[in-house]
This record gives structure tokens, sequence and C-alpha cells, in this order.
């Protein structure tokens, strides 16, 4: 069996919704000390609707893979779905990352996170802190 899908390799290879957002209303960047791979997600709020994404990843092609399929699954859906998007969901979108590249699609996940925490810190809007947990970079 290949080590990565189908997919993993065309998100690779053709990554969706590469670039910056200028003026983004949230914008959040993560790194792994462990293999130095480091993301940043810009996110364009409406309405509490993502109305566009994009990401630049400096990192290995299974974060750049996430990236890309983490961005697809946000963009046009509300803040609340993309709070509820875990790595699990975009590795599994993915048809599945090898075991020890899991921490990659972590970096997506966490990526989001930090892009609309800062876009409820911009507004001044509340938020439970504990939807922002410390994630975990072993993985
Ligand atoms: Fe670390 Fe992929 S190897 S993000």
């Amino acid at each position: 069996m290949a080590l990565y899908s189908e997919k993993v390799m065309d998100h690779f290879q053709h990554p969706r919704n590469v670039g910056v957002i200028e003026n983004a209303d949230g914008v959040g960047e993560v790194g792994n000390a462990k293999c130095g791979d480091i993301m940043k997600i810009y996110l364009k709020i409406e309405n509490d609707i993502i109305e566009d994404v994009k990401f630049e990843t400096f990192g290995c092609g299974s974060a750049i893979a996430s990236s890309s399929m983490a961005t697809e699954m946000i963009k046009g859906k509300s803040i609340h779905e993309a709070m509820a998007l875990t790595n699990k969901a975009v590795a599994e979108a993915l048809d599945g990352l090898p075991a020890h590249k899991l921490h990659c699609s972590v970096l997506a996940e966490e990526a989001i996170k930090n892009a609309l925490k800062d876009y409820y810190d911009r507004r001044g809007l509340p938020y439970d802190e504990k939807d922002f947990p410390e994630f975990d970079h072993e993985e």
C-alpha cells in the first residue's frame, strides 16, 4: 500500500487556498518545535460565516495537504462549524495519514482555532478558554 493516499498527494501537489488575506479578520500561526514546520491561517469572516480562508505552510507534504483540506472544509461554514473541526476529521477527509504524520493534521486544527481566537480577541468577543486547549504535538 502506498504510504500516502491519492487525496494527500492531490492536496500536496495542488493545494487549495494558498496565500494571504490582506486585512484578515483573524490570523493564526502555529508551529511544531519538533519538526520545525509552521502553518499560518488567514480568515475573512462576515456574519459569523468564514467567507474566505487562505494558508501559508512552511512544512512537509502532509502539513500542506492538511492545510489545504482543512481550509476547504471550513470555507463557507459558520464559525461554530469551523470550531468543531478536528484533526481527526481532516485526516479522515484525506483518506488517512501515516501514524507519524498525524501531528501534521493537528497543526491544521490548531492553526484554525488560533485564527478564530484571534478573531474573537480583535472583536472583543467573549469566549471560553476551554475551547482553545493546549495541543499535544507528540502525536
Ligand atoms: Fe511536522 Fe508534518 S512533519 S507538520
